[in-house]
């Protein structure tokens, strides 16, 4: 949540820091603003709320001149989303300027011993305490901008990462960060930092991920230097930038989210490339292999994972108890962070988050590896935190996923949850070789399959128009695809803004069925598996009714395509990817309807990508 970037070298900043946070903008969208340091040390502020573009037309007469800034997209926790609570923020003085991503938790402890002090405050935000006592460090200790901000920073209980630049001092940027992400690229003469990597990609492909507890110094006359609060260096350690820009372009799409449905062929094709033999289809996960004692002995796995990433940890509980035997538990990580659970040495906790910043997750983790469980990670993003501090793990390699709601990122941690259940069924024997290939062959095939899929958009997006009028959906579906109906329902709701339900199809007896009428449209999911007979009785109960319902269905379904009032024909696959297949119309689905709300697809309200606070 927010994302910040920064600049110093001999290029105008501000066409760098707008473009950073255009790409950063995924991560929050209430308020922007700039802070550029002119040649001669004078800081010129401009903020505002809104998106970016609001930003652009509210600085469009100002001077942008300066070689050095800092700028920040917010979304807010501390304080309403207005002009004044939007970032940077000045310190009482004017001298130093910050922007800040995450929660300083004891803000209010520390902005009482700041009042007492004679400070005072513009905005309700904690990010304004944090530069007000870096000032008032540096004042009382008469030290310099770096010793202010080591000395600040051992006082703050929370999560951010920061940067700040000072009135006089038109040659330094200095960063830093605890538990939100921070990167800093590195180019000829000149650094970039950033909350990603994205708004780096066009300048350098040399980054360094700062860790927490570390200080970045980004100073235009030396090389890049990183000190922790005590100032004891450490190495820099550069790497290699594996993106493209074309990779954060919406190439031609009207929005992101419909560009990463359709990329879903390709990022599958990613995903599984390397992974499954082409000859033998034999499934090899090397994060797995290198560590499968672990596995082969697991007491029991725990998924800890939020949103998508928890709907995808269903699928994976269920592919893993029928081919491992190994009993598996999904837990929200904003739960179990909070909870006792009893997981030993003899347990592995698989972390599973396309962002690899989901607060709730990296806690959860924290708290897994306490107890002595082996950690396993499943993400997205290259280096991201939680990449970092898992035991082992697997990468999806679906690209960058810019729209805020998740689309190739749920599907390929279905894909990398079948390869891992293949994996560990063959080192555990509990397999049969017939059943592990057919799986195997049908993954090989999914990006086909998909393509197929995509073809049916024009026919979603054509029946979707009689349903903008209602107000609450209900989906449902059985078996691994009872996951997938909270996931179709998650979708609709955060971006068309029409309350959707996800229910186990045969539950809805115990209670929801009073809310059926022909108002509240139901999604079924009857694809052919094990319970498809039993999800026609559970339609033919909606039916009777007077519900309306939109089935997904088998190419060859004959039964529910003459009981649906709309149907959705997909290929069949094996039982345990069905889910990926029927995300795809689900997805669709929402989307259109978005659109035919004229709703803000990619950024809907209240919502951000990363959530990199609790
Ligand atoms: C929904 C969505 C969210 C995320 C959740 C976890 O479309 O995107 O529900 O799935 O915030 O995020 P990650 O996977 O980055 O940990």
């Amino acid at each position: 949540m927010c994302g910040i970037v920064g600049y110093i070298g001999t290029r105008d900043a501000y066409p760098i820091l707008i473009n950073g946070l255009k790409r950063l903008e995924y991560r929050g969208y209430d308020s922007a603003g700039v802070a550029l340091v002119t040649e001669n040390g004078e800081i010129n502020l401009y903020k505002c709320k809104g998106k970016v573009k609001n930003l652009e037309e509210f600085v469009s007469n100002s001077d942008l001149s300066g070689h050095v800034g800092i700028a920040h997209t917010r979304w807010a926790t501390h304080g309403e989303p207005n002009d004044v609570n939007a970032h940077p923020h000045y310190s009482h003085s004017g001298s130093i300027a910050i922007i800040h991503n995450g929660i300083i938790e004891n803000y209010a402890v520390l902005k009482e011993a700041l009042m007492e002090n004679g400070y005072e405050f513009k905005s309700d935000t904690d990010t304004e305490v944090l530069v007000n006592l870096i000032e008032y460090v540096r004042m009382t200790n008469n030290c310099s901008l770096l010793e202010a901000v080591q000395g600040a920073l051992k006082q703050v209980i929370g999560a951010y990462a920061i940067a700040v630049v000072e009135k006089g001092n038109p040659k330094e940027i200095i960063a830093a960060r605890q538990s939100s992400p921070l990167v800093v690229g590195i180019g000829k003469g000149e650094f970039f930092l950033a909350s990603d990597a994205s708004p780096l990609v066009e300048y350098t492909d040399k980054v360094v991920y700062i860790k927490n507890g570390e200080i970045a110094l980004l100073n235009i006359d030396s090389p890049l230097k990183v000190v922790d609060f005590d100032n004891v260096e450490s190495k820099v350690n550069v790497k290699k930038l594996e993106m493209s820009i074309s990779q954060l372009e919406k190439g031609g799409y009207p929005h992101f989210m419909l560009k990463e449905i359709n990329e879903q062929p390709k990022t599958i094709t990613d995903c599984i490339r390397g992974r499954i033999s082409p000859d033998s289809f034999e499934v090899k996960l090397s994060g797995i292999i290198d560590h499968a004692d672990k596995f082969l002995n697991a007491r029991r796995i725990v998924f800890v994972a939020c949103g998508t990433s928890w709907h995808a940890s269903l699928i994976g509980k269920r592919m893993i108890e029928e081919y491992c035997q190994i009993p598996v538990v999904v837990e929200y990580a904003s739960e179990f962070r909070y909870s006792n659970p009893v997981i030993c040495d003899k347990d592995i906790v698989i972390a599973v988050s396309q962002s690899g910043e989901t607060a709730d997750t990296l806690a959860a983790i924290e708290l897994a590896k306490s107890k002595g469980a082996f950690v396993f990670g499943i993400c997205n993003v290259i280096g991201s935190s939680i990449a970092r501090e898992t035991d082992s793990g697997v990468y999806l390699h679906v690209g960058p996923e810019i729209g805020v709601a998740s689309t190739k990122a749920f599907t390929g941690q279905v894909t990398v949850m079948a390869m891992i259940a293949l994996t560990v069924a063959k080192e555990k024997g509990t397999i049969s070789e017939e059943k592990a290939v057919t799986i195997a062959r049908d993954l090989y095939r999914l990006p086909k399959v998909l393509e197929k899929v995509l073809t049916l958009n024009n026919q979603i997006a054509d029946f979707v128009k009689r349903f903008t009028y209602a107000k609450n959906f209900i989906y449902l579906g059985r078996g691994y695809n009872y996951p997938t109906a909270l996931e179709g329902a998650l979708k609709l709701k955060e971006i068309s803004y029409i309350h959707a339900e996800g229910y186990p199809a045969a539950e809805m007896k115990h209670g929801p069925i009073a809310l059926i009428d022909q108002d509240m449209p139901t999604v079924a999911i009857a694809v052919t598996d094990h319970v498809y007979e039993k999800v026609v009785s559970n339609i033919q109960e909606v039916k009777s009714r007077g519900g309306v319902v939109i089935a997904i269905v088998a190419e060859k379904d004959e039964i529910v395509s003459k009981m649906a009032d709309f149907c959705i024909k997909v290929p069949s696959l094996s039982e345990c990817l069905m889910p990926i297949v029927v995300a795809v119309p689900l997805q669709l689905f929402a989307y259109h309807i978005a659109v035919c709300k004229g709703l803000d697809v990619d950024q809907p309200r209240n919502l951000a990508k990363s959530v990199t606070v609790e």
